[in-house]
């Protein structure tokens, strides 16, 4: 048996080299190759589908990726159902309209959430850590103004749809726990290194990075131990602010920020209650409601907050099942190719 075997990419005409025995669902994650897969690798969802040659000439055999190690030279071809896309239009534009008669120039310092004041210059990094997808804005630190957006799949989609899979994954071992660290810090660094390069700057600009998104997100990010999620009484592994010591901002260095670069982890509300959504209430000035009200923050993982003059109320549960598929044959994300909007006007109905 060879020590590495060929698998030549159709009809891309790539052809990369994997060691033997491989995972194959792996090996093209790896080469930024992501299949549908949803039940991080388990072999239920039948979504990573691909189709295998050995030779030239011969019949193509459909297999399940994540369940298929490379043990001779083979010729694979991905049909379009089984890889992975992240849709963009021009909502980001839309947003970068919008935010700033939104933001509050001051920021609530007093709930954990930073005044900048020591950063004001530059550019700063806002990302939102979601489930399925991690988003990221530009910011120029002097005006607190946007500058630009970028959105890309969460790499650790390879290892399962929804929280609670990954959560059971990053159970099964040290090694386990540290790729999905590994696969969430590379996804920022790929819609990071996308807006910096539109904008015309460099990572060596950035000053200053904020992280919002769910616990579980936030949580894996620092590489915590994520067992008190999915254990009564389901608590978050922390809630609050956290502000990265220069001692360990090394944990950053695959970013590739510069050294100075201060990293702040929003504070959550608690169990599934995450960061984003208290992003959310900040952004939209609902901290201060003068009548109730609610927030939908409608994800893979989605929260409810009611909030009245001295009470704030909320909850989540899981939309991902319902809205993309998630462990069902049915549905599936906001892929590339699938339709993403929909506009009723008197005459007619359009989808896109
Ligand atoms: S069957 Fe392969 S990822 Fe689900």
């Amino acid at each position: 048996m060879a020590d590495t075997y060929s698998v030549k990419l159709e009809p891309d005409g790539r052809t990369l080299t994997a060691e033997a025995g491989s995972n194959l669902m792996q090996f093209l994650a790896g080469n930024s190759i992501f299949l549908a897969g949803t039940c991080g690798g388990k072999g239920n969802c039948r979504k990573c589908e691909v189709l295998i040659r050995r030779a030239e000439g011969d019949e193509e055999t459909s297999v399940l990726a994540c369940q298929y190690r490379v043990s001779a030279d083979i010729r694979v071809s991905v049909p379009a159902a089984s890889r992975v896309s992240i849709a963009t239009d021009d909502r980001a534009a839309r947003a970068a309209a919008i935010v700033p008669s939104l933001v509050p120039l001051d920021p609530i310092t007093e709930r954990g959430i930073s005044s900048n004041q020591d950063a004001k210059e530059g550019l700063g990094l806002a990302v939102d850590l979601g489930t399925t997808t991690v988003a990221v804005a530009l910011l120029n630190m002097a005006s607190g103004k946007p500058t630009g957006f970028s959105t890309t799949l969460n790499q650790q989609f390879q290892f399962g749809a929804d929280v609670i899979s990954r959560i059971g994954y990053s159970l099964e071992g040290d090694e386990k726990r540290k790729s999905l660290t590994l696969s969430l810090m590379e996804s920022v660094r790929v819609a990071s290194r996308a807006l910096l390069s539109d904008a015309g700057a460099s990572a060596s600009d950035i000053h200053q990075v904020v992280f919002a998104g769910n616990t579980t997100m936030l949580a894996m990010l620092l590489g915590a131990d994520c067992s008190p999620l999915i254990t009564p009484p389901y608590e978050a592994p922390f809630t609050s602010a956290v502000f990265v010591s220069e001692q360990d901002a090394g944990k950053f260095d695959t970013l590739g920020f510069p050294q100075r670069t201060r990293f702040e982890l929003m504070p959550a509300i608690g169990g599934y209650v995450g960061a984003d959504l208290l992003s959310g209430l900040f952004v939209a000035s609902l901290h201060e409601p003068k009548r109730p009200l609610v927030l939908l923050d409608i994800g893979t993982n989605s929260e409810t907050a009611v909030l009245t003059k001295d009470r704030l109320v909320a909850s989540s549960a899981a939309a991902g099942p319902a809205f993309e598929g998630g462990r069902s044959a049915a549905g599936c994300p906001r892929w590339q190719g699938q339709s993403n909007m929909s506009h009723a006007k008197p005459a007619a109905f359009h989808i896109r």
